[in-house]
Parts: C-alpha cells; sequence; structure tokens
C-alpha cells in the first residue's frame, strides 16, 4: 500500500515504527514531474530497501528570482499512480508551509541554510543559478532529518548535486549512505529531465548534439585523446547553431578540481539552452 502524506510528524511516526521493527529505509528525494529516470531511482531503493519514502516537493529556495519556480510541472496525481504502481510506501508531499513555516521566510537571514564549500557551488551550473545548491543541499538535509534514511538515491545526470551531497554527507557525519544512479535516456541519447516537457520538436531534436557532443569526447578518449582543450573544441563542433552552451567542463570526480587531461573518474559536464529550455547532461570516463 502506499500512502500520501503532507505532514512531517506523520513520516516520522511511520519511520519510528520502521526503525523499531529494524526495517532499512530509502529515500528518492524529487520534485515530482516523475519520469523514467525518477522511476529508476524508486526501482534501485526498493531493490536495496524494506520501506521506500519518495519525497515530491518543489523547493523554492533552490530556484533564482527569475527561474522557473511557478512554471514548474506539478504532477501530483500522476506522480503518486507512478509511486503505487512500484510499490513506494510513502508519498511525502508537504506543502511550503510544511518545509518552512507559515509565512515562510525562505531568505538566509531568516533561515539557517546548508553552505557548501564555494569553489564547488559557484562553478558550472552555481554560476548561472547563484544560491542553488545551497537551497538544495539544505532541503535535503531537512528530508534526511525527517525521513533518517539508509541511503539515498541520487542521479548522475545532476553530477554537481550528487557530488555536493555526497560530500555534506562525508562532512556532516550523516549516518546514511548515497546511492549514485546512472543517467536514464531516450532511445535517441537525450537525457530524461522533467524540463524536456518545455522542449517543441525543433528544439529537441538540436538538443540531441548536446549527448552527441559529450560521446565525441569519450570516442576521441578511447582513440588516445586525452588533452581537454583538443577534446572541447572537438565537443563544439558537434553541437547544433541554435544550442546556446553555457559551460562544458571537465573535472576530476574524485575533489571536484578542473584537469587538463582526462582520465579516469573525470566528470565532463555541459550545460547548455535550446530555445529557452536549459539542459544539462554529462559523462564520467570509467
Ligand atoms: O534533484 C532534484 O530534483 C532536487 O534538487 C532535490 C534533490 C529533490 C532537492 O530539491
Amino acid at each position: 500500500m502506499t500512502i500520501l502524506i503532507n505532514k512531517i510528524n506523520d513520516v516520522k511516526n511511520n519511520v519510528k515504527i520502521w526503525k523499531q521493527q529494524g526495517l532499512k529505509i530509502g529515500l528518492v528525494p524529487t520534485m515530482g514531474a516523475l519520469h523514467k529516470g525518477h522511476e529508476a531511482l524508486i526501482k534501485k531503493a526498493l531493490e536495496m530497501c524494506d520501506k521506500v519514502v519518495v519525497s515530491v516537493f518543489v523547493n523554492p529556495i533552490q530556484f533564482g528570482p527569475n527561474e522557473d519556480y511557478d512554471k514548474y510541472p506539478r504532477t501530483i496525481e500522476n506522480d503518486f499512480s507512478i509511486c503505487l504502481k512500484n510499490g513506494v510506501d510513502i508519498v511525502f508531499a508537504p506543502s511550503t508551509d510544511e518545509m518552512y513555516g507559515e509565512n515562510n521566510k525562505l531568505s538566509n537571514t531568516d533561515l539557517t541554510f546548508v553552505c557548501p564549500p564555494y569553489n564547488i557551488v559557484d562553478c558550472m551550473c552555481g554560476k548561472s543559478r547563484p544560491g542553488h545548491f545551497d537551497g538544495a543541499a539544505t532541503v535535503v538535509l531537512k528530508l534526511f532529518n525527517i525521513v533518517s534514511p539508509d541511503f539515498a538515491f541520487f542521479g548522475q545526470k545532476d553530477a554537481q548535486q550528487l557530488f555536493i551531497i555526497t560530500k555534506m554527507v562525508k562532512d556532516l557525519n550523516l549516518d546514511l549512505t548515497i546511492i549514485p544512479c546512472p543517467i536514464v535516456r531516450e532511445q535517441d541519447g537525450l537525457a530524461l529531465s522533467s524540463r524536456n516537457i518545455y522542449l517543441n520538436s525543433e528544439e529537441r531534436k538540436n538538443a540531441l548534439t548536446i549527448n552527441k557532443a559529450l560521446k565525441q569526447i569519450e570516442n576521441l578518449y578511447r582513440q588516445g585523446i586525452k588533452d581537454t582543450k583538443v577534446l572541447f573544441d572537438s565537443a563544439i563542433s558537434v553541437l547544433d547553431k541554435n544550442i546556446e552552451l553555457e559551460y562544458l567542463e571537465f573535472r576530476n570526480f574524485d575533489n571536484f578540481d578542473k584537469t587538463d587531461e582526462i582520465q579516469k573518474n573525470t566528470l565532463v559536464a555541459i550545460a547548455a539552452k535550446s530555445g529557452k529550455t536549459r539542459l544539462i547532461d554529462n559523462i564520467i570516463i570509467r
């Protein structure tokens, strides 16, 4: 049975009972608009845990003033059906008041925020989205405190978020394990995203070149080319001319430092706009 819960205390009460029974708890944090990528996280969680909580919360403090907070798809009925079909135990869908208090004041002059190190939050996606990762890390820590999971499941698609959350868990000695899950793609290579619904067919077609650019890098690396400048230029030449590149970066996924030479565990990450829609994608060289 899947139950929908809106109140923090109701989740905590269920969790208390599960803990007394010695059950392993998994958390899949989401902002809803669930797609096959989320379903893969849910399936992994169900495989590894006795009880699974999926949180559905469009978190206002991780959106900038000119971002798509108001427009972000909210599809709780469909999200609930997906969770029900998969056998999730709890769908936790709190209101903003429930998460941040009535008349919620959402700035860092009113609210305690998690501030991950600036060198990993101010680069890549953080450059164009100031405050985004502080907001994401803050809500994730709140969710961890509410659900007390043994395992929490994050997609590799948001590789920077995955790195930041994994580091937060380590730095703050949180008693849980982060399970990274591979990117789920459409057959043509487009990484699944809740924002893909904004793309018209032309923009979607152009967006496919984002993944092509990453594949180009991987292929050249397999042929022995490691110099990131050469790889960058070659990848850019693959991008459709209507794609507006925000960044294409090469970082060591052990410490998030930039690297001039690709090697094992290098993150190659891209953010670009197709039309008005901002998309991200990446590969990690294994
Ligand atoms: O990746 C997301 O959907 C969000 O950043 C998360 C982790 C659910 C926090 O709001």
